[in-house]
């Protein structure tokens, strides 16, 4: 197979990058390299029959400029079908304006300083996989699993009922008797010494997180195949193990291999946290995608929420937490607790999961899915939804299915 050619435009008024990226791309074959060493506004118009004609285009986000988002979006519309657009911006570009440039279309904003480290690495996996011919999407974003990580602020909430039942759904099971799913779901139980999701989604434990932590080995695909186990409704679980291990004895490395693993096995990898913030849940905010925060709306609960919110937030500064109130139905005017959490958090309630006895115990105790309980239950649909509402956010692989 010969290799394609690509095209990849650079519209960037710094120097340094400009000629980091040529000099990386100067000794690839078949692959085309156009530099404009100036501001999009400074290219005046051509900026767009420029990008109409490359495959990858990088360009430089003046972040104090009015017409940012224009400008974004008249690149964007001009792109060729798959084309990959690439913004470059300053490490403190506002979360806000990051996530509108990737709602206009960017496919991804790279912190400007980090060129070696980011910015020429990203563009090598691209030219890559485009000379390989690999599916025209980039393997950066849309050929890899979604992280979706899911926390809570006080011990029995209700996150990993929230958690299996939400990994369950994101299957989203078609077909006459909803057995097929569409999309390759993995649980991941990180509730190192507590974990439940063995027993909830009934299979059976396995020790292969204590050896992982014991032996210090860095998991790979391998690992994983052998310590993972299918439950019967289909998401692939890594349970947390049956012996106790310290917390310590996990380490980042390890946690980073199994997720980048997972990522490209599976289209959805949930992963149940601890409370306890160890060291080894940063790698996990650096890969999610999205944040579930479940809480109830007593006091003490969101006060711990907030503070775990400040953490994450710290760690991860474009996480996109979301916070979801357990054990309680949505009102329909918000009482006075309610207005007072919403203060406290200063961020709306994006779903309520109620509470209901009686659908738990039957899903609990027969360990299965509460969606095999009752389809109909409020508890059931309102995760359902959440489910629902992430794939619309967060969509599957490309090319996979
Ligand atoms: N919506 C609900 N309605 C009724 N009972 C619930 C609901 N959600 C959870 N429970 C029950 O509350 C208990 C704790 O739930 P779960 O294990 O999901 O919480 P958790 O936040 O993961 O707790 P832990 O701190 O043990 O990890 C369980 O017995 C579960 O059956
Ligand atoms: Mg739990």
């Amino acid at each position: 197979m010969t290799a394609k050619e690509i095209s990849v435009l650079l519209i960037s008024p710094d120097e340094q990058i400009y000629s980091a990226i040529e000099g990386s791309l100067a000794g690839e074959a078949n692959c085309q390299f156009t530099g404009r060493q100036d501001t999009v506004a400074g290219v005046n118009g051509a900026a767009i029959s420029l990008t109409s004609k490359h495959d990858v285009v990088l360009f430089d986000v003046d972040e104090n400029s009015d017409d940012l988002m224009q400008t974004a979006r008249t690149i964007c519309d001009a792109r060729m079908p798959n084309a990959i657009i690439i913004a470059l911006a300053p490490e403190d570009l506002p979360l806000e304006k990051a996530r509108q440039l990737k709602k206009i279309g960017v496919d991804d904003v790279l912190p400007r300083k980090a060129i070696n480290e980011e910015i020429v690495p990203q563009l090598d996996e691209i030219r890559a996989r485009r000379q390989a011919q690999l599916p025209a999407v980039w393997g950066g974003q849309a050929t890899m699993g979604k992280v979706i990580a899911v926390a809570k602020s006080r011990g029995g909430v209700g996150s990993s009922l929230v958690a299996a039942n939400m990994a369950n759904e994101l299957q989203a099971k078609e077909g006459l008797f909803k057995k097929k799913a569409a999309n390759e779901v993995a649980l991941v139980d990180l509730d190192f010494q507590f974990g439940s999701l063995a027993a909830l989604m009934d299979v059976d434990e396995s020790d292969a997180m204590w050896r992982m932590a014991m032996d210090g080995s860095v998991p790979d695909g391998a690992f994983l195949e052998q310590a993972m186990i299918k439950s019967p409704c289909g998401v692939d679980i890594l349970s947390a193990p049956s012996r106790y291990g310290p917390l310590s004895a996990v380490k980042e490395e390890q946690i980073a291999a199994i997720l980048d693993c997972l990522k490209r096995t599976h289209d959805y990898v949930v992963v149940d946290l601890p409370r306890a913030l160890v060291e080894w849940i940063t790698p996990v905010l650096a890969q999610s995608d999205r944040l579930y925060l479940v809480t109830d709306v007593a006091v003490p609960s969101v006060r711990s929420a907030r503070k775990l919110m400040d953490f994450y937030q710290a760690e991860n500064p474009a996480l996109d937490i979301q916070l979801v109130a357990s054990l309680e139905k949505k009102p329909l005017i918000q009482a006075a607790h309610h207005r007072a959490a919403v203060k406290l958090l200063e961020k709306d309630f994006a779903h309520w999961v109620p509470r209901d006895e009686r659908t738990v115990r039957e899903s609990v105790d027969r360990g299965v899915p509460l969606q095999e309980v009752s389809n109909r239950a409020p508890l059931t649909r309102a995760i359902r939804k959440l489910a629902q509402e992430t794939t619309a956010a967060l969509p599957p692989r490309v090319g996979q299915h």
